[in-house]
């Protein structure tokens, strides 16, 4: 299977001055494009303190000069690692435009203002999944899984607020890297990658051969 790209060009001067203004443009586009289901999956892989890499998907959930936001158990195993080693990669794959972005950077915890602001958003049922999951760890069956629900649901039915889970939060990927790929026809592919310069706000950007 090989898709034939016919894309715009990238250049280094169409570029937004920082990495997160040039994502926001990226990700407009990809909102506004029907065959993305979900622009804002994107998948994150960590590495335990032995080195060894793994990877799953998850919903980005806030971005802005401070980083990328999403929000998960932090006792999973996404969780534990992070806790152990802060270094992360996110990768949006945005297929049908022939374009992904690569971030690389260190994670760290969102406060817990801004962990309880995100879970008064989500919905009812999904508190409820959030305290009835002890994310990545093993269970019997299913039944285990629903029996847990329904008794919170009893405990805390529609209308009654629910409590943010202690392990529950937001982890915040502060990038030093961020690479945006555009396909094109003949392997031909443009990758500009913002790189940060020293420990501020400055950034470099060079063009890495496909
Ligand atoms: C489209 C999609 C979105 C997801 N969003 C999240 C999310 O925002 N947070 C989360 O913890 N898990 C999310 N998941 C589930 C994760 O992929 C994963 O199964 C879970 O977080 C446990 O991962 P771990 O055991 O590697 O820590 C999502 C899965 C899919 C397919």
């Amino acid at each position: 299977m090989r898709e034939v790209y016919r894309t715009m060009e990238l250049t280094v001067a169409d570029l937004a001055p920082d990495p997160v203004e040039q994502f926001a443009h990226w990700f407009k586009e990809t909102a506004a494009n029907p065959a993305i289901h979900e622009p804002n999956a994107m998948v994150v892989s960590t590495a335990a303190p032995d080195g060894r890499p793994s990877s799953r998907t998850v919903l980005l959930k806030h971005y802005d000069q401070a980083g990328f936001v999403f929000f998960t158990n932090y006792g999973s195993r996404k969780g534990r690692e992070l806790t152990a080693n802060p270094y992360v990669s996110l990768l949006f794959p945005w297929h049908p435009l022939a374009r992904q972005v690569i971030v690389t950077g260190r994670a760290e915890r969102t406060g817990r203002d801004e962990t309880v602001a995100y879970f008064r958003t989500r919905p009812h049922g999904s508190q409820l999944g959030a305290w009835a999951s002890h994310q990545s760890t093993v269970i019997e069956s299913r039944a285990e899984l629903l029996a847990r629900y329904e008794e919170l649901h009893t405990r805390y039915p529609e209308g009654e607020q629910v409590p943010v889970p202690p392990e529950w939060g937001g982890f915040r990927v502060v990038p030093d890297a961020v690479e945006f790929w555009q396909g094109h026809e003949n392997r031909l592919h443009d990758r500009l990658r913002y790189v940060r310069d020293g420990d501020g706000e400055a950034w470099r950007v060079e063009r890495l051969s496909p």
